[in-house]
């Protein structure tokens, strides 16, 4: 990246958050713009906690061309924009907006798409449709990975959450094909489930995963955490122990960026460049 130019043309884009420090998506970025050649660059937008759409208001027209979004504005950043895709508005959250020349705001919501993406490379036998899916959690995250697999046509999502009316919200907002379950219930949908997603914030940094008898799924059902720090949390250890096939968070994390990078910069993201990697050693 050294010795990058910044010319008079160079495309702006970045990512905002609050805090927007451990966000990686800026290493990820720049890695694809020095890589690709393009005339652009990606950076950190910190708006104090009450200031994202003072932000986003600056922003139409397009002198900036975009921004994800990450934690606390995803749900504000759906509300600034003029038009949202239907991945952005089931979810009920963008961590994607385009600022377009006539003025409008465009939001998406590449979180799900990020998500089936990490399976179909980690997972690649697994097919969304082919049956239900458990998804532990009822928070944004677990929102965004309901709304991906139903687009995809899961036909069955149990939504397990320790604060089961949380996950029966979900439920009204998403439709039929979304079932609530307390987390001491959770045994039944394992069993029937394909898939395993852990939504919920437990297992970050080390703290203890949540527990949950996966040993209750079948051997085919596929396990994915999102949380990504550790790559291997104790969830995912203990899918692997049954001899599960794993998804991690990380790859979801990469993957979701591709997209918003092709919207900011007109062109998919180059694939010579490990950018795993690169987020691997941020981890590290
Ligand atoms: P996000 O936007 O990242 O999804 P969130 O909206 O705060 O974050 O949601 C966090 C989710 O993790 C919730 O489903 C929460 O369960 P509750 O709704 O019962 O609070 C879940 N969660 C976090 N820590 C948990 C723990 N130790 N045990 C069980 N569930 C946990």
């Amino acid at each position: 990246m050294t010795g990058r130019r910044i010319t008079g043309r160079t495309v702006v884009a970045g990512v905002v958050g609050h805090p927007v420090a451990q966000s990686m998506s800026p290493i990820l970025h720049n890695a694809w713009l020095a890589a690709a050649g393009i005339d652009g660059v990606y950076v950190p937008f910190a708006p104090d906690a009450h200031g994202f759409r003072r932000l986003a208001e600056g922003f139409r027209g397009g002198a900036v061309r975009g921004v994800n979004v990450t934690i606390p504005f995803k749900a504000d950043a759906l509300a600034a924009a003029d038009k949202a895709s239907e991945a952005a508005r089931l979810a009920g959250a963008a961590n994607l907006l385009l600022f377009e020349p006539d003025g409008r705001i465009l939001a998406d919501n590449t979180d799900g798409f990020g998500m089936l993406r990490a399976f179909a490379v980690q997972a690649p036998k697994w097919d969304a449709a082919l049956g239900p899916v458990t998804v532990l959690g009822a928070g944004g995250a677990a929102r965004g990975a309901v709304a991906a697999l139903l687009l995809a046509g899961t036909p069955k999502v149990f939504v397990v959450n320790r604060t089961v009316e949380k996950a029966e919200a979900m439920a009204a907002a998403l439709g039929q094909k979304v079932s609530p379950l307390p987390l001491n219930h959770a045994v039944g949908a394992l069993g029937l489930s394909t898939a395993v997603i852990n939504a919920t914030s437990a297992g970050m940094g080390g703290a203890p995963s949540l527990d949950v008898p996966l040993d209750a799924t079948q051997p085919a059902c596929v396990v994915m955490d999102m949380v990504y720090k550790p790559l291997v949390t104790p969830f995912l250890q203990q899918a692997q122990d049954l001899g599960r096939t794993t998804v991690d968070g990380l790859e979801m994390l990469v993957r979701q960026a591709e997209p918003s990078f092709e919207a900011f910069y007109g062109e998919y993201p180059p694939a010579e460049v490990d950018v795993r990697e690169l987020a691997l050693e941020q981890l590290r």
